[in-house]
């Protein structure tokens, strides 16, 4: 196995971040080794639906989705674990067709783990892992067969609007007519339900999103004081959003060695860190349609909480 592997700085990133009002944290950060762990822990709470859900639809309809699509190359952004994958890659193998997968996470070590299960799972199946930035590299995916780009999780609704449009356009970029993709996205239900998933009893969620600063204190040479920021989910009902912010209780000023930066926050200012955007079909079907795909299938559990869509590039 060749584990690739390309990552930006991404320091000047987060400057623009944490320099420009409001002030936000590029998600990546939530994702080293123990953000990785925290979120694994998220996807086993009993107040997130999401992973469930999808487990259940890609157990019902992963042999239509193999059928359907013939695909050869099976290619999964922001993979983690891949543990729901396996259902879709079981299904993949009996069909026949399926010659490589191709899991791509910035996480390495959540990668190396995955990319080892799955190895003793399917002997006869290339697995190729790939670390990388989604948001920059998709240039990076593999080439030749028919490929499924699987964006599972309802990863795609971590994006704002406009990025999501970015990567949507992008990926029917780097994707051939016949080329297909798969996205996980958590429909709009009642709020209640909605929130309890981003405000769990056990505050795993409050460390998950509270490491970002955790994570850029230790590589950035930074001095945020982490204790003195209280986790704030909030849903905005315009945008139909679950918006994620760490609010600072004390002034404070945070310094940030590597980019010999000083973050001056107010009391009571917030840190922007992390959207979940919850989905209407019809919506979804129209941006997909805009960026260069066609035929969308939305396939759905019995509760209706989550769905998957599965389109074709024109
Ligand atoms: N697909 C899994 C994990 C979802 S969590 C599931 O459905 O449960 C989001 C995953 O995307 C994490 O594994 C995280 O490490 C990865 N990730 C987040 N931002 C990323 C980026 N910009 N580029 C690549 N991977 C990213
Ligand atoms: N994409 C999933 C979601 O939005 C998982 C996730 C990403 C998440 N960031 C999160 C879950 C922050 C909880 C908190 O639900």
């Amino acid at each position: 196995m060749t584990l690739q592997r390309e990552l930006d700085p991404t320091a000047a990133e987060l400057r623009e971040c944490l320099t420009r009002l409001p002030r936000t944290l590029p998600p990546r950060w939530l994702y080293d080794d123990r953000g990785s762990e925290l979120f694994d822990r998220i996807t086993r709470l009993a107040e997130y639906y999401p992973t469930e859900a999808e487990r259940e639809i890609l157990a019902g309809h992963s042999a239509m989705i193999a059928e359907v699509s013939g695909a050869t190359t099976v290619v999964e952004l922001g993979s983690g674990t891949s543990d729901k994958t396996r259902t879709l890659l079981d299904a993949f193998v009996v069909h026949g067709l399926i010659d490589r997968f191709v899991p791509l996470d910035v996480s390495e070590a959540t990668l190396l783990y995955a990319a080892d299960v799955l190895n003793q799972r399917y002997p006869d199946l290339v697995v190729e892992p790939v670390v990388c930035d989604f948001t920059r590299h998709l240039s990076r995916l593999p080439q030749g067969g028919t490929r499924l780009v699987a964006f599972l999780g309802g990863t795609i609704g971590n994006f704002y609007q406009e990025e999501r449009r970015a990567f949507l356009g992008a990926l029917a970029d780097v994707l051939d007519p016949g080329d297909w993709v798969l996205l996980g996205l958590d429909l709009i239900k009642p709020i209640d339900r909605i929130m309890a998933a981003y405000h769990d009893r056990d505050g795993v969620t409050d460390a998950f999103i509270r490491n970002a600063l955790v994570s850029i204190n230790r590589d950035l040479d930074a001095d945020f004081d982490v204790g003195n920021f209280e986790y704030v989910p909030l849903w905005d009902d315009r945008e139909h959003r679950v918006d994620m912010r760490l609010r600072a209780c004390e002034p404070e000023v945070a310094h940030i060695g590597a980019l010999d930066l000083d973050v001056a926050l107010g009391a009571g200012e917030e840190l922007r860190v992390e959207i979940s955007t919850k989905f209407d079909r019809d919506a979804v079907a129209a941006e997909l349609t805009d960026a260069g795909f066609a035929d969308t299938e939305f396939l759905t559990d019995a509760a209706g909480d989550f769905a998957l869509a599965l389109a074709r590039r024109r």
